[in-house]
C-alpha cells in the first residue's frame, strides 16, 4: 500500500469529535451529584468516590477530564473546584447553569433536522416556544451569568437614568431585567410588555419577588396594532428587534418607540453582537445564527451600524455603544440613544 503524504493534522479534526462527547460527560458528573459534594472542599479521589458511592476507577478518569477542562484542580492527590465550576456548576450557586447543560445533553438536538433545512425544509418559527415555564425561566438564568449584570452596570452609568420614573420593558418577558434595574433607582416604576401568556406566567412567577409592586405586566402582541404606553423616561428593549429587522418594519417600530417617549428620554438596546474579536465567540455566534436561521427564526444578527442609522431616522441622537464584552456568553452589544425629537 502507497500511503499518502499527510498535509494537515487530522488531529484537528479529531479533537473537536471529541469535545462534542463533553456536555454529556458535564451532565453526568452533575446528575452524579459531583460538583455539589466538592464544592468548597479538596477530596481525594476515595473520597469523591465513597461519598458518592460510585466506582473508583471511572471517577479516576472522569476527574482527569474534569481537570483537563479547568473545571476541577488537583493539588495533593486532592480535588477541588474551580471558580468557574464553583460558580455555575454547584445547584445552591444564585447563577448555576444547569438547566444550560441539560439542554446540550438530551437525545434530541437542535440540528437533528439540518439536512432538511438545507434542503429548504424549514418549519415556520413557532411564537410557543417562549411561553413554556422552562423556557422563560432557562433563559431568566442563562442572563443571569452575565448579561444582566452588563445591562445594570452600562444603565445605571447613563446619564438621566437616575432621575427616570417610568420605564418600558419590552417583550420583558418575566421583567427579570426590571427587577435588576429597580434595584438602581428607587424611585422607578416599569411596565413590562409581553405576550399574555408570558405576563400570566410572571405573575405566577414572580409575586413574591421584591419589587414585585413596582412592575406593572401588560398583555401585548406586537403583531397587532395596540399602543404600548406613554410619557416613558426609559425604553428598554432586549433580544427582540432581531425580527422587527427582518421584516423589515423596524423603523416603524421605532417610530412608535419614539411616540411613548418622553421628550430627551433615554433608549437603551441589549442585542447579541453581530461581530467579535475572539475566534471562540465567534464560531459560538456562528453556530447560533445557523440554529436560528434552521428553525425557522429570521436571524438575531443585528448590526449596530443598522439599528444606529433607524434610529438617527426616527429622532434619536447622541448614541453610546460600549465594546461588547466577550466573557459573556453570548456577547451583547448595547447602545443608549436619547430622543432628540419627536416624530410624526
Ligand atoms: C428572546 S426573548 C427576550 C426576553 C428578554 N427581553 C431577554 O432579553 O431575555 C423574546 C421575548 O419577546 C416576546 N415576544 C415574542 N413575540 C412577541 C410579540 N409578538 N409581541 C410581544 N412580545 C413578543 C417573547 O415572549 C419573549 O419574552
Amino acid at each position: 500500500m502507497k500511503l499518502p503524504v499527510l498535509n494537515s493534522p487530522y488531529s484537528q479534526i479529531n479533537n473537536l469529535l471529541y469535545k462534542s462527547y463533553l456536555p454529556k460527560i458535564i451532565n453526568s458528573a452533575i446528575e452524579s451529584g459531583l460538583f455539589d459534594a466538592v464544592s468548597g472542599k479538596s477530596l481525594s479521589l476515595e473520597e469523591v468516590a465513597k461519598e458518592l458511592n460510585i466506582n473508583v476507577h471511572v471517577t479516576d478518569a472522569l476527574l482527569r477530564v474534569l481537570v483537563a477542562i479547568d473545571f476541577m484542580k488537583k493539588q495533593d492527590s486532592c480535588y477541588s473546584l474551580t471558580t468557574l465550576s464553583e460558580e455555575y456548576l454547584v445547584e445552591r450557586s444564585i447563577v448555576n447553569q444547569l438547566r444550560a447543560v441539560k439542554m446540550f445533553s438530551g437525545g434530541t438536538g437542535p440540528f437533528d433536522d439540518l439536512t432538511q433545512a438545507l434542503r429548504g425544509n424549514i418549519k415556520p418559527f413557532d411564537n410557543k416556544m417562549w411561553m413554556s415555564e422552562q423556557t422563560v425561566l432557562a433563559m431568566e438564568q442563562g442572563a443571569k451569568a452575565g448579561e444582566i449584570q452588563a445591562v445594570v452596570s452600562f444603565v445605571k452609568g447613563t446619564p438621566g437614568f437616575g432621575e427616570a420614573a417610568k420605564m418600558c420593558d419590552f417583550a420583558g418577558s418575566t421583567g427579570y431585567y426590571s427587577f435588576a434595574l429597580l434595584q438602581e433607582n428607587a424611585g422607578l416604576h416599569s411596565h413590562v410588555y409581553d405576550l399574555p401568556e408570558i405576563c400570566a406566567l410572571a405573575k405566577e412567577l414572580k409575586h413574591e419577588e421584591e419589587n414585585f409592586n413596582r412592575i406593572t405586566y401588560h398583555d401585548f402582541d406586537s403583531a397587532g396594532a395596540g399602543s404600548f404606553g406613554s410619557c416613558y423616561d426609559v425604553f428598554f428593549i432586549s433580544r427582540f428587534l432581531y425580527e422587527c429587522r427582518a421584516d423589515r418594519s423596524l423603523l416603524t417600530f421605532l417610530k412608535k418607540v419614539n411616540n411613548s417617549m418622553k421628550p430627551g428620554g433615554l433608549f437603551i438596546s441589549s442585542h447579541i453582537s453581530s461581530s467579535c474579536a475572539n475566534k471562540e465567540s465567534c464560531l459560538t455566534l456562528a453556530i447560533a445564527e445557523l440554529m436560528t436561521r434552521s428553525k425557522g427564526y429570521p436571524t438575531y444578527m443585528l448590526p449596530v451600524e443598522t439599528l444606529k442609522e433607524a434610529l438617527n431616522g426616527v429622532g434619536f441622537g447622541e448614541f453610546t455603544t460600549p465594546q461588547p464584552d466577550e466573557d459573556i456568553a453570548f456577547p451583547v452589544q448595547l447602545l443608549s440613544a436619547k430622543k432628540v425629537k419627536d416624530v410624526e
